[in-house]
């Protein structure tokens, strides 16, 4: 008991420590810093988001915890676990028939927009979904409406007026219970609050099959419901598939190819603009996360291997400079990504190719005949001759100085890097297509790469 005692006593004074360390560090003015020292913020910012992601880390094993002990109780909501997620083996005919067969175009897709206290984010956000959406019986529009902001609430009431826009408001306003060193990041547990209410409402409420999330800081394309309508179909008659999203993570002006028809799987979620079908929520609504909502969905515990289809330009691109994760990466990196502005007539195309047994033996044959190139050759130019290279990866630092090179984003998310496919991230560098790409034995992502 003793011993015990001893090991507890010091395993609390060695997270006091790292407390006031991190609160020491974290709480300096970073103005006053700048002068001093040129990179103490880029590493402050390193500490922090090391310690976000401990955080989050933290929660999940807690979680998981939780899960395990209620399992026995929770058996009837895990009756509606549906989907099975296991590809047919049969190879691409019987999907292509499904794919041919499946009904897909009468299914009402509502677009739920999640607001809380930006009245002009909402009102450009409403304007440009009005003026894209080619059918409001196909397209009805859901704003959900967290914090009870007045001037916000007046403004969506506006659309609810003029046009047919449904407004709901999310009832629980009170501040989320978060234990004193996560209280920096009480918005992201509202948010999760959020999301789970507004979610409800949309599949249990109203009832519907299937939903497109947007948040009230997003532009969206001309072709954003065509790309939806059409997608759908695929993400119907695919089990290996649990997403379409309308955003490439990479897709920053220059980096992608001019090609708006281009669409890819990804291993990645990508959210921001994203569409799932009831079943999903059916599965993740009853163990949805207080906070950070978007890494759980990236954890293997809720991805279990399932891919989402996202676009090579984005179909979506966000304004919210100021929001709950503060605007340092919005001037970094997600102002530069590039909005599609040429419509596409995706619902007059056959997308049966996007299908797993379709697309993985394609995309596995191009990736793995492409010409193999160091990333010096790419570098300096050497290779131009060739319009599409391979540049190999074998370790998480090989990845790191890649993406460094390249301008992709070089962060992990439960091994999987933003974008990926099978592990490969493939851009547009100076007009060469550069795949980055394991091995060719590669099997699975590495959960140690964070
Ligand atoms: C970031 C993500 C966002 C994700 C969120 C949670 C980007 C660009 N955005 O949010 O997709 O959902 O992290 O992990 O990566 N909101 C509420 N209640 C609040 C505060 C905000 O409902 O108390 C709503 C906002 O109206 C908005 C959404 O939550 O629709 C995200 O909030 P925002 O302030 O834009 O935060 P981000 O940092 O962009
Ligand atoms: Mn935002």
């Amino acid at each position: 008991m003793r011993r015990k005692h001893v090991i507890f006593f010091v395993v609390v004074m060695f997270l006091t420590w790292n407390m006031l360390m991190y609160v020491t560090l974290v709480t300096k003015s970073p103005n006053a810093l700048q002068h001093h020292h040129g990179d103490v913020k880029v590493k402050l910012n390193d500490l922090q988001e090391q310690i976000v992601l401990q955080i989050q880390e933290n929660e999940k094993i807690l979680h998981d915890l939780q899960q395990k002990q209620k399992q026995p109780s929770n058996e009837v909501v895990s009756q509606a676990v549906p989907k099975i997620v296991k590809p047919n083996n049969t190879g691409g005919l019987e999907n292509k028939l499904s794919y041919n067969k499946v009904k897909a175009d009468n299914v009402i897709l509502p677009i739920l927009m999640i607001a809380c206290n930006r009245a002009d984010a909402i009102q450009r956000s409403l304007d440009l979904v009005l003026k894209y959406r080619p059918d409001a019986k196909r397209f009805p529009i859901i704003v959900s409406q967290d914090c009870g902001h007045e001037e916000t609430a007046n403004m969506i009431q506006k659309y609810v007026t003029e046009h047919d826009v449904i407004h709901i408001k999310q009832p629980d306003l009170g501040k989320v219970n978060v234990p004193w060193p996560q209280r920096k990041f009480e918005g992201y547990y509202k948010i999760s609050r959020h999301y789970k209410f507004a979610l409800n409402q949309v599949f249990h409420t109203y009832n519907h099959s299937a939903v497109i999330i947007v948040e009230d800081d997003l532009d969206i394309s001309p072709d954003f419901f065509e790309y939806f309508a059409a997608t759908f179909r695929v993400l119907m008659s695919d089990n290996s598939l649990w997403c379409v999203s309308a955003w490439n993570d990479n897709g920053k002006r220059g980096m992608v190819k001019n090609d708006p028809e281009l669409l890819h799987r990804t291993d990645f979620f990508p959210g921001l603009g994203w569409m799932m079908e009831r079943n999903m929520w059916l599965e993740l609504g009853p163990k949805w996360p207080d906070a950070f909502w978007d890494d759980w969905m990236r954890h293997p515990d809720q991805r279990k291997d399932r891919s989402c289809i996202r676009p090579e330009i984005s179909r979506t691109s966000t304004f919210g400079k100021k929001g709950v994760s503060k605007g340092l990466f919005f001037e970094k990196h997600l102002k530069f990504i590039q909005l599609n502005e040429k419509y596409v007539a995706f619902t007059q195309k056959d997308l049966s190719y996007l299908i797993k047994e379709n697309y993985d033996p394609a995309f596995h044959k191009f990736i793995y005949d492409l010409p193999e190139v160091s990333l010096k050759e790419v570098a300096t130019d050497n290779t131009k001759h060739l319009s599409e290279v391979r540049v190999t990866y074998r370790t998480k630092p090989d990845f790191k100085a890649i993406a460094k090179h390249l301008g992709i984003m070089d962060d992990f998310k439960a091994g999987v890097e933003r974008t990926a496919y099978r592990g490969v991230v493939s851009i547009t560098f100076k007009d060469q297509r550069v795949h980055v790409a394991p091995p060719v034995e590669w099997k699975k992502y590495d959960l140690t790469w964070t």
